[in-house]
């Protein structure tokens, strides 16, 4: 049986991981702490460690990691920005959980929507203390407007279809659009023109890092509705809170948040916050934060437990890893991969 290491553990994962691990050969030690710097030295004896989206797995966490032997890094999720992976380049195999539920991410995304929206978080509250009133209850018909879907990938195009469903009318931008798709895609600064409703949809890159800042959302309409369900700092959280003050975005959905990684996934609720950014747009009636939580359904969780222990077990084996991601695939460029070989 091989062993590997966990960081960052929640019950939840461990639920799902437990049920499958047998099926793999694969015993687990699991940390409660974040994966990086002051906690790489954990995983000494571990050829292999499992790591998520919060976790820093930059030059230095890495360095520490492949002087404890470690091997195989396992995302189990499917974004990778928190990777340096020019440092684990030729040292240490990257891999992830490319798709697990896009539904529970896309479907999570119009949940927000139709709760900001319907102010459905608002009546909650409201009934719970018998207060019937309607007053400063009122939304807008989903149907007919244009909401611009920034990202055309998996999540982007199933939320596209939910929202057609809705009788929404939609546009998109991606820098690499389907081919022989019906979907409409327009230039960026289009979408921004157009649209009533934003919702992201990209990986976060040097190219996206503040994709939504001063300059774009002034060329926005008023009012718009913003949804972040993708990667926190594709916004310039203090332009979006400035743009809320002025009233020019008319609501936020945010299930990311740029200066998320100290907080999310944690009971903070005993604790002066720090950010004032982040207080200062929870203290909006027309901002709704979850926890970076649209990934948490059953099925998300069940196939991300499969993936990540199947991606183990191909490298106990020594098989390609199929989920590999290195330093020159995710840049777009050349890598042995291409030829169902290993990265390296
Ligand atoms: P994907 O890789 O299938 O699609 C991403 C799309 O974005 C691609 O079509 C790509 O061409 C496009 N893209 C790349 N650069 C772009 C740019 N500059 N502007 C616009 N589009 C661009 O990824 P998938 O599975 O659809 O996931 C999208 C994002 O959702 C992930 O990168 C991740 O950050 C986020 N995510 C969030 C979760 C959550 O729990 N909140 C869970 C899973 C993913």
């Amino acid at each position: 049986m091989n062993k590997i290491c966990f960081f960052d553990t929640k019950p939840y994962d461990k639920i799902y991981f437990e049920a499958l691990k047998d099926q793999y050969d694969i015993e687990i030690e699991y940390f409660e702490p974040k994966l990086g710097p002051k906690t790489a030295f954990m995983a000494k004896g571990y050829e292999a460690v499992v790591a998520f989206v919060n976790d820093a797995i930059d030059k230095e966490t890495i360095q520490i990691l492949y002087d404890n032997g470690v091997k195989l890094v396992a995302m189990r999720c499917a974004g990778y920005n928190n990777v340096d992976f020019k440092a684990a380049y030729k040292k240490i195999h990257v891999v992830r959980v490319p798709a697990y539920s896009p539904y529970a991410v896309a479907e999570h995304a119009m949940a927000l929507l139709l709760t900001l929206n319907r102010k459905i978080h608002r009546a909650y509250v409201r009934t719970r203390e018998f207060n019937f009133s309607l007053n400063g209850l009122t939304g807008f018909d989903l149907h007919g407007k244009t909401i611009g879907v920034i990202g055309t990938g998996k999540i982007g195009r199933i939320f596209i279809d939910i929202c057609e469903g809705f009788g929404m009318d939609v546009i998109a931008y991606d820098p690499y659009p389907l081919k022989d798709s019906v979907i409409r895609y327009v230039p960026l600064e289009q979408l921004c023109r157009e649209s009533d409703i934003i919702s992201l949809h990209c990986p976060l890159t040097k190219d996206t890092f503040h994709l939504i800042n001063e300059k774009t959302i002034d060329t926005m309409k008023n009012g718009v509705y913003i949804v972040n369900t993708s990667r926190g700092a594709l916004i310039n959280s203090e332009d979006l809170l400035e743009a809320l003050k002025a009233e020019k975005i008319g609501g936020a959905c945010l299930d990311v948040y740029e200066e998320e990684t100290e907080l999310f996934y944690e009971d903070m609720s005993y604790t002066i916050i720090q950010d004032d950014v982040l207080a200062r747009l929870m203290s909006m009636p027309n901002v709704i934060v979850t926890s970076h939580q649209a990934f948490l359904t059953k099925e998300a969780l069940n196939n991300i437990a499969e993936t990540t222990l199947s991606n183990c077990r191909e490298f106990f084996d020594d098989k390609v890893l199929t989920n590999e991601v290195c330093y020159q695939c995710s840049k777009g460029e050349a890598c042995p991969k291409k030829n169902n070989q290993g990265c390296f």
